[in-house]
């Protein structure tokens, strides 16, 4: 199951399973763009509209979109906004956390007890090289990635712990072509679509725990790693 599979990083995660023989659930609000998607790529593919920030409505449409594809092997919870700019500052925020860190957390919290009861299972989560940085440019992004990654870290543990057959895939993309980035200026090293999400299906179905996408963005986080905060605060 892909959240957030109507445009960007999750339709093109859908068409690259699709083309490998996965059976396909997609999530998104835009109910003509998952038609649109069924009728491209057939009969492989499932669909429910959802905004994720509607966790008690999720409850139930996770489960049935699980029972209309037979079952529940990868949830890859990648649904999430950058900055809208036409929203106020503090609407900006909100709904940056309600998507981003509420709608993600609520999925993963979904998918972790589904794969406990199952047995086994893979969540993924699209976090961002953001994760790393705080930005005074994009607070509540950079901050509503560094949760995401945190989060998942956390399971991580928890997994391990209990010794519970269950994956937790940490994805990092540094700057990828999608409708997020369409007009935003300044980008460098940025990834077709097409590129990136083939190195995230390899990482996913190598079972890795962290990728960063594509994998030049490995020195970045390195960078960031080292950096003091007093100097990223000057740049
Ligand atoms: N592009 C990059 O450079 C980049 C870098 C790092 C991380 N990422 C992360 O990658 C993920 C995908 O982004 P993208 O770049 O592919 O952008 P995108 O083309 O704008 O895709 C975002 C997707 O999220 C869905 N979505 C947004 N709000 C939603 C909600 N409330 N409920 C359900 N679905 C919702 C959208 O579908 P609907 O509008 O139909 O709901 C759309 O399918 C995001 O989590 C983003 O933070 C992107």
């Amino acid at each position: 199951m892909i959240t957030g599979a109507t445009s960007g990083i999750g339709k093109e995660l859908a068409v690259q399973f699709v083309h490998k023989g996965y059976i396909v659930g997609l999530i998104g609000r835009r109910t003509e763009r998952l038609q649109q998607i069924k009728e491209e790529l057939g009969d492989n593919v499932f669909f429910r509209t959802l905004d994720v920030r509607e966790t008690d409505k999720a409850k139930k449409t996770y489960p049935e979109l699980i029972a209309e594809m037979g079952g529940l092997d990868i949830m890859i919870l990648n649904a999430g906004v950058g900055i809208d700019k036409l929203l106020p500052q503090w609407e900006r925020d909100e709904k940056t956390i309600a998507v981003n860190v509420m709608g993600f957390a609520h999925g993963a919290h979904f998918a972790f007890n589904y794969f406990m009861k199952q047995g086994w299972g893979q969540v993924v989560g699209m976090s961002s090289i953001a994760s790393l940085l705080a930005s005074g440019r994009a607070a509540a992004y950079t901050a509503s990635k560094h949760f995401v990654s945190n989060y998942m870290t956390g399971f991580r543990q928890k997994v391990k712990r209990i010794d519970a057959d269950i994956t937790i895939t940490d994805i990092r993309p540094g700057f990828v072509e999608s409708e997020m980035t369409e007009n935003n200026k300044g980008m460098f090293w940025v990834a077709t679509t097409e590129k990136a999400v083939r190195q995230m299906v390899k990482a996913i179905e190598k079972k890795r725990n962290h990728v960063y996408i594509t994998k030049r963005w490995r020195l970045v986080a390195w960078v960031a790693k080292l950096v003091p905060q007093f100097v990223w605060d000057r740049i």
